[in-house]
């Protein structure tokens, strides 16, 4: 018997801040997947800047999340129109404001109920609640969708999710999966230039490569007990950024380059000490066009390091799709969080329903 489809519309705000990306897919929530449309809703200087400073002070703030609430359903309303398709539902992740597993709590802006009158239909969101209260990590939660987008790819697999944060999804031949967060992905190097030329991120890593990295500078900091410990481990935007003040006195250039050493190595070794063995590394994510990062990830990969578009994939907008998928998941019941890719202590669905 073929299992019913459900169109989803999944949203998700990154912790670069950037904007909203938006997803629509039509899945069984196992492995059958098609994407339908996709959309990003880039968020003006003025409300980014408000909005980190939210994350950076972990605090809801009444009028930013108004404010969020209106681009989330902005970002809708360009799906909807785009692909003139009704969803069954909307999958929401919200921004992250604080993420603390070691403290048990994990915190979204976010206003499902908001997105649920508007557009009629119900709003699954709170996405990483569950896991936490069952002892998880709470993140990362993408890797069951990048093991059914891996389908038919060599093994064993690394696909490699470069935000704000990095994450990395390792598939077997056994489709077994080990996942963590592998340290800072964009956001040290984006903060670097926003508060010293008030440039948003480095176009396709070309200051990074115009500077040369401070080996010293960059190992000492990969001394982060956070690096040394195995997955799963997830990580929140700003651990990092303190520690990086060492670096504060090189050249703006030398500094990025040092940055994108660090983020690369950081993923790479993550990658070579929980498999050495990959066939293949598929990139996904913003951060991916930052070549300074690409580089080093390949000299340090004992494998091919791909665009995810080159592997068929639309890399940008992997985890508003991801999103998507575990909202299909959530209302099915279905796990989309396991003790190998969260540290949960049980296959968990979690996710909060919201109704028009
Ligand atoms: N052309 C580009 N060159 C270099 N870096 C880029 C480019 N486009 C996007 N980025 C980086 O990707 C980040 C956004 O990636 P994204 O996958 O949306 O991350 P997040 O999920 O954290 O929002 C930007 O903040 C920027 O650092
Ligand atoms: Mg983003």
């Amino acid at each position: 018997m073929t299992k019913p489809l459900y169109v989803s519309l999944g949203l998700m705000s990154g912790t670069s801040a950037d904007g909203i990306d938006a997803a629509l897919i039509r899945s069984d929530g196992e492995d059958t997947v098609e994407t339908l449309a996709a959309a990003f809703v880039p968020y003006p200087d003025d409300f980014r800047k408000r909005l980190l400073v939210c994350a950076q002070q972990h605090q809801q703030d009444d009028a930013v999340r108004a404010d969020f609430s209106r681009w989330s359903q902005n970002a809708c309303e360009n799906i909807l129109t785009q692909s003139g398709i009704q969803p069954d539902f909307i999958a929401s992740h919200g921004h992250t404001l604080d993420h603390r597993p070691d403290l048990g709590w994990t915190h979204q802006m976010d206003d499902p109920a908001a997105l649920a009158s508007r557009f009629g239909i119900p709003v699954v969101s709170d996405f990483r609640q569950k896991d936490m209260q069952n002892g998880g990590q709470g993140a990362p939660l993408v890797p069951v969708y990048h093991r059914v987008r891996g389908r038919g790819h060599p093994k064993p697999l690394a696909i490699v999710n470069i935000g704000g944060v990095s994450n990395v999804t390792l598939i077997d031949e056994n489709d077994a999966m080990i996942a963590f967060d592998a340290g800072p992905g964009n956001a040290l190097m984006d903060d670097v230039l926003q508060k010293t030329v008030g440039a948003r991120y480095d176009h396709g890593g070309a200051l990074a490569l115009s500077g040369t990295p401070h080996q010293d500078l960059a190992e000492a900091l990969l001394l982060d007990p956070f690096f040394l410990k195995r997955g799963p481990k997830s990580l929140d935007r700003n651990h990092f950024a303190q520690r990086a003040g060492v670096l504060d006195g090189l050249s703006l250039t030398d500094r990025l380059a040092t940055l994108a050493q660090i983020t690369a190595l950081a993923i790479a070794r993550g990658i070579v000490m929980h498999q050495p063995h990959c066939a293949e590394c598929l990139l996904v994510g913003g951060g991916r066009k930052n070549k300074a990062i690409v580089d080093v990830l390949s000299q340090n990969l004992p494998c091919p390091v791909r665009d995810g578009d080159a592997a068929g994939f639309d890399s940008d907008f992997m985890e508003a799709e991801a999103f998507a998928y575990l909202g299909i998941r959530s209302f099915l019941g279905l796990p989309y969080s396991f003790p190998e890719t969260t540290g949960v202590r049980v296959p968990t669905c979690g996710g909060v329903w919201t109704y028009p």
